[in-house]
């Protein structure tokens, strides 16, 4: 698999992250493996994970796989931290939540630092310079070799990037994010999760910081959508994020462009993003649930699309650039 280099960082990642959000909890133990076995064999070297997922039991489950396979040295972890489930506003940025989830988030893992930790959703409540302070004292003390966000608003982004500057820190080296070819219905501002708009874009573009582009399929509904009964099979969720005219023309452009080439729609969302047809560094996060679903994911490494194919995804021209 091709690695590529994320501005900032002094190692190269594999461009495609395999997201293992539901390992140890939806996918078994040995289901996780296997899922991990295959995207090792194909060269992945980079996966996502977070304290808050199944309250540890995915990141326990990438420990205990790294140790059973040895391969600890070639892999690059990301985990999250500072997002607190059993809290109603779910935040947990405060420094002693930090250290404390860090701390813990090692324990799991079992080793005694991982390559990245991003803040898994803000809390505008807490002062950007003293997250910043925290995340400089966790990386000083060798627990971590890179921080950045997910789910920040460009504000707060922009004002750690100032601060980090004026302080001397690392600052924020990457920002994960929703990004895929659909518009999710719901604005920002409305949820503490965030899609890559074009205020991020334009972000992005100015910064050259790099996305890790999670939910790269709109979470399956894309590829639901472009099935005839698809609609019907699409979560609650689904509905109120993606059922919208505009994704359905996604959608039945996806299926044309399927059907033209024998690609997937799976194939041809992901290759798009690995494309980077928007002007900034971005590695998508992929979530397959199955193998089959996996190694359907991975075909998307073999594909080229032209520059003809890239537009025909992309009708509207805001977010992305030719
Ligand atoms: N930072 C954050 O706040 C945040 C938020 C969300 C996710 N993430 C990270 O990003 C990762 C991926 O997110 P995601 O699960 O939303 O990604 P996704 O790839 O957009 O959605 C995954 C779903 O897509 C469907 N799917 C996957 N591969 C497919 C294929 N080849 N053909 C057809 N359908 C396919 C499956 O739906 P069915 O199960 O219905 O078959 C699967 O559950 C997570 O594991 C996590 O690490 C981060």
């Amino acid at each position: 698999m091709t690695k590529i280099q994320l501005p900032g960082v002094s190692f190269p990642v594999s461009c495609l992250c395999l997201g293992c959000a539901y390992y140890g909890s939806r996918e078994s133990e040995s289901d996780s493996f296997y899922l991990l076995d295959i995207y090792y064999e194909r060269g992945g070297r980079f996966l996502n994970t977070a304290h808050e997922y199944g309250r540890g039991l995915s990141e326990q489950t990438i420990g205990r796989w790294m140790r059973s396979r040895g391969v600890r040295d070639e892999m690059v972890i990301t985990s999250k931290i500072g997002e607190d489930l059993t809290k109603p506003n779910s935040r947990a940025m405060r420094p002693h939540e930090l250290h404390e989830d860090i701390n813990e988030t090692l324990s799991r893992i079992g080793y005694d630092y991982i390559e990245f930790a991003l803040l898994h959703i803000d809390d505008p409540d807490i002062p950007v310079e003293s997250i910043l302070d925290t995340m400089e004292e966790i990386r000083q003390a060798g627990k971590i070799l890179y921080y950045g966000c997910s789910n920040w608003s460009v504000e707060r982004m922009t004002e750690a990037d100032s601060i980090a500057k004026k302080k001397g820190y690392k600052g924020f080296c990457m920002n994960e994010i929703e990004m895929n070819l659909a518009r999710r219905s719901i604005p920002n501002k409305d949820r503490s999760t965030k899609w890559l708009d074009e205020s991020f874009a334009a972000y992005h573009r100015k910064t050259q910081m790099a996305v890790g582009a999670y939910s790269p399929l709109a979470a399956g509904a894309l590829t639901k959508m472009m099935e005839e009964d698809g609609i019907e099979r699409l979560s609650q969720y689904g509905r109120t994020a993606y059922l919208t005219p505009y994704n359905m023309e996604i959608a039945r452009r996806l299926a044309a462009l399927a059907s033209e080439t024998g690609y997937t729609g799976a194939q041809l969302q992901i290759a798009w993003l690995l494309s980077q047809p928007y002007g900034f560094p971005v590695f998508p996060i992929i979530g397959p649930r199955t193998p089959e679903q996996l190694i359907d994911c991975l075909g998307s490494l073999d594909i080229d699309l032209t520059p003809g194919q890239l537009s025909y995804l992309k009708p509207d021209r805001g977010v992305y650039i030719e």
